[in-house]
């Protein structure tokens, strides 16, 4: 059901194909909730993660994921390595399966640097988030989440909200939830919502009380501050003011709605404080659910499924 040597986009797979991946990571989670979290199944396979921007959650779990299935894990970042030298990304990868790499996981800010380095290489390769493109395991760990949650994904309304201009974690949303059945409603000031995003499917709205009516999840967004030197928006203040989410705003949503968050975070801007350490908020369980995720990558994209 996976046919594919990489996973670079949500946009090209099929509603079958993702919902096999999210099967594929239920059993995973049973093994992280073991007390021995270990299994043997990627034996003898090597895990390389190559990181061009800061990451916590992403590099993290892919690590944890390849060492609980006993694959050798090490992590390259652009700063410590020879790229800080000026070594091209096609020369890394090629020296990272030299190295006897089976699968390279890449976080790159130029939109496309995955499918360039999966051209160039026989290794699997993952996109852990490039530029403003895609961000394919965050939207497969989120669809996981609300899955698990709530039981399936088709007819749920998903509020995404906010900096969608510069976030790949909601485009892959968008692709995602979208193919799986969702309707998908995108909120945020003009400045902040990619031209033509209506024609991904979604609702756009630009006031956040509508887009939060009636909404089974809601996706606050990172204002991602360190893109921000167009000033597309008044102030940090005025932001919050417009698009965070309170308590009161919490209250136009589904009594059941799921809070989600896909960090770092920035309290006080895009969510309160409260809301996101409250019981809402499945901001830690979607963290936890990564590894999982990204287990089920690993084995299926390493050849591990053979082994089996
Ligand atoms: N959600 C996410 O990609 O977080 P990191 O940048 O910490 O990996």
């Amino acid at each position: 059901m996976y046919k594919y040597k990489d996973l670079l986009e949500i946009r090209t797979l099929s509603a079958e194909e993702i919902g096999f991946l999210l099967d594929t990571a239920g059993p995973m989670k049973e093994i992280i909730k073991r007390q021995i979290k270990k299994v043997p199944t990627l034996r003898g396979k090597t895990v390389v993660t190559l990181f061009y921007e800061n990451s916590t959650r992403t590099r993290g779990s892919f690590e944890l994921a390849a060492k609980y299935m006993s694959a050798d894990a090490i992590n390259i970042s652009g700063s410590s390595s020879s790229v800080a030298k000026g070594e091209s990304l096609y020369d890394t990868g090629r020296t990272l399966q030299s190295l006897g790499a089976d699968v390279i996981v890449l976080r790159h800010p130029m939109a496309g640097a995955p499918e360039l380095l999966a051209r160039s290489v026989q290794a699997a390769v993952i996109n852990a988030g490039d530029g403003a493109h895609e961000h394919p395991t965050q939207a497969l760990l989120d669809m996981f989440t609300v899955r698990e949650k709530k039981g399936g994904l088709a007819g749920l309304r998903v509020a995404i909200v906010g900096d969608v201009l510069h976030s790949r974690v909601a485009r892959s949303n968008i692709w995602g939830f979208t193919k799986m059945g969702a309707e998908v409603r995108v909120c945020g000031p003009a400045t902040l919502l990619p031209a033509g995003v209506e024609e991904t499917g979604a609702l756009v709205f630009h006031q956040l009380d509508q887009a939060l009516a009636g909404a089974d999840v809601i996706m606050m967004l990172r204002i991602q501050k360190e893109r921000q030197q167009q000033g597309l928006f008044p102030g940090l203040r005025e932001y919050a003011r417009l698009y965070g989410l309170n308590e009161r705003r919490l209250a136009l949503a589904a009594g059941d709605a799921l809070v989600m968050h896909p960090g770092p975070m920035n309290r006080g801007v895009e969510i309160t404080a409260a809301i996101a350490d409250s019981n809402r908020a499945v901001i830690e369980e979607q963290v936890t659910n990564g590894v999982a995720v990204r287990m089920a990558l690993l084995y299926l994209l390493s050849g591990g499924g053979a082994q089996a």
